[in-house]
């Protein structure tokens, strides 16, 4: 992330992204802003428009917290313990379906580094112009092959280190992820809803797969300060389920 944009970032948390030119530039509620000056501020308190904005360099999390979404994505609490689980790391080879707005897109490609190899497919050629665009702004631009195709018709790809679906109905592509797996490889999928997982948990079963089971991630933000500190109050929200599993080629 460090060849691009940079983040103005005001007392109240607001993040607004500077785009990796020089000169005068537009940012999103700022307007025209001199890139040039900012660019030589990083980490440095600079005024603007007689407001103070810190300027930082973005994070993984700053990208996945601002993308442009058209769809529901993944966030930072699940990625997390997914990209571990899958073992998303350097050089690993990966697919995952659907793209949608790419916040996963994002994270697996940062993962799995220049080294590794991402396919990203959606059904929807719009939803992929738009994670594009999220990737490229990530900084990340060059490690996606993004592909408009329906992943439960089978998947080219063989020998993946790990698939990950966040799809609707993740079951109907559980047969085509079983052939692109390398043996051992992970299956990860993502469920809002407790239907979805045990149709998934029944496909899973009917192959030879291992390790199957389900988590909720559930994640509480502290209030740390001088006196009572506590969780937040903020609401626990639910997100989705993940489901893993493993290919084998022979079982008990
Ligand atoms: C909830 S969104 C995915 C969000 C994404 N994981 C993220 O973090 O931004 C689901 C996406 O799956 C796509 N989709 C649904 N069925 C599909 C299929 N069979 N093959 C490929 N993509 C599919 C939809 O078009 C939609 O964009």
């Amino acid at each position: 992330m460090d060849d691009g944009y940079l983040v103005l970032m005001d007392a109240r948390g607001r993040r607004h992204w500077v785009p990796p030119a020089d000169g005068v530039v537009r940012v999103d509620g700022l307007g025209a802003v001199d890139a040039t000056r900012i660019r030589a501020s990083v980490g440095r308190r600079i005024e603007i428009g007689g407001r103070p904005f810190l300027v930082l360099r973005p994070s993984l999390e700053d990208a996945l917290g601002s993308l442009e979404r058209e769809a529901q994505t993944i966030g930072a609490k699940d990625i997390g313990a997914l990209l571990l689980r899958i073992g998303a790391g350097p050089g690993a080879r990966v697919l995952e379906a659907g793209t949608g707005s790419g916040s996963l897109t994002m994270a697996l490609a940062h993962a799995v580094g220049p080294a590794g190899a991402l396919v990203s497919c959606d059904l929807r050629r719009e939803a992929i112009d738009v994670a594009r665009r999220n990737v490229e702004r990530a900084g990340l631009a060059g490690r996606v092959d993004f592909r408009v195709a329906d992943v439960r018709k089978g998947v080219p790809d063989r020998d993946l280190d790990a698939i990950v679906l966040d799809i609707p109905d993740p079951w109907a592509a559980v047969p085509a992820a079983w052939d692109a797996l390398r043996p051992c490889g992970h299956l990860a999928t993502f469920s809002p809803n407790m239907e979805q997982v045990k149709e998934t948990a029944k496909a899973l079963r009917a192959k030879p797969f291992v390790g199957v089971r389900t988590i909720e991630v559930i994640e509480r933000e502290m209030e740390v300060r001088d006196v009572g500190v506590r969780p937040s109050h903020a609401a626990l929200g639910h997100t989705g389920y993940l489901t893993f599993a493993r290919k084998v080629l022979d079982t008990f």
